[in-house]
């Protein structure tokens, strides 16, 4: 079965250099081994000489990593829901905006699935489609003009939406471990702080 580690920290504010820290953390926790990252300008980041995929993204105060054996996307989201709807119209279908569902849940849903896609806000949003509504159960990823063999799954907590998308004809199994940041200067390290199976 295919599975997913998702590793969160909270920070006061975001800088590269922090999400750059994480990943080189939980990346050379998982492979036992420094591993290091690499990035083109509008590509996602990724590591080098490994199998191990990963996705970063952040909002006001919290960073999210997610590492996997196959292609994955992670996105979190704290906006407020009413900043979010005004421009909906940029990123879901008619359907979409009518069917009562929150703006910020459509946004996070389809950049986790843009970035398995390793295209960012290049795949288009609205051309991104689920079958499913992705609060209920992990639904599969369709777009207008290519085939995604993706899955999506959001979940809302604590005022965010957060939304995780792999590579994988079945529903993943997930876990997630908690990150204690440390800073010093513009260095930063993370220790464990815990960790949730399920
Ligand atoms: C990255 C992107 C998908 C969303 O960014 P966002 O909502 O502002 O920020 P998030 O925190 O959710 O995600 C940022 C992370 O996405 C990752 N990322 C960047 N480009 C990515 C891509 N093409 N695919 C997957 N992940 C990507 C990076 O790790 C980045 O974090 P880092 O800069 O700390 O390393 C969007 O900015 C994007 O598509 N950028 C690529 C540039 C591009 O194509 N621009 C043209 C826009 S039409």
């Amino acid at each position: 079965m295919t599975h997913v580690v998702v590793h969160l920290t909270s920070l006061p504010r975001h800088t590269r250099g922090a999400s750059r820290a994480l990943a080189h953390t939980v990346l050379a926790q998982r492979e036992g081994r420094p591993v290091r990252i690499t990035a083109d300008e509008f590509g996602p980041p990724r590591a080098q000489d490994s199998r191990t995929s990963f996705s970063i993204s952040h909002d006001r105060t919290v960073l999210v990593v997610a590492v996997s054996d196959v292609a994955c996307g992670v996105d979190v989201e704290d906006a407020a829901e009413h900043e979010l709807a005004e421009v909906a119209y940029r990123f879901c279908s008619a359907a979409e905006l009518t069917g009562g569902l929150p703006a910020r849940m459509w946004w996070t849903a389809k950049e986790s699935a843009a970035k398995a896609m390793g295209r960012g806000l290049r795949a288009g949003l609205r051309s991104i489609s689920f079958a499913h509504n992705p609060v209920l159960r992990w639904s599969t990823v369709d777009h207008r003009e290519r085939r995604t063999d993706l899955l999506t799954r959001v979940v809302e907590l604590n005022g965010r939406h957060f939304g995780l998308t792999v590579r994988a004809p079945r529903p993943p199994s997930v876990s997630a471990q908690v990150w204690k940041p440390l800073q010093d200067g513009e260095s930063w390290r993370f220790v464990p702080e815990g960790r949730l199976d399920g």
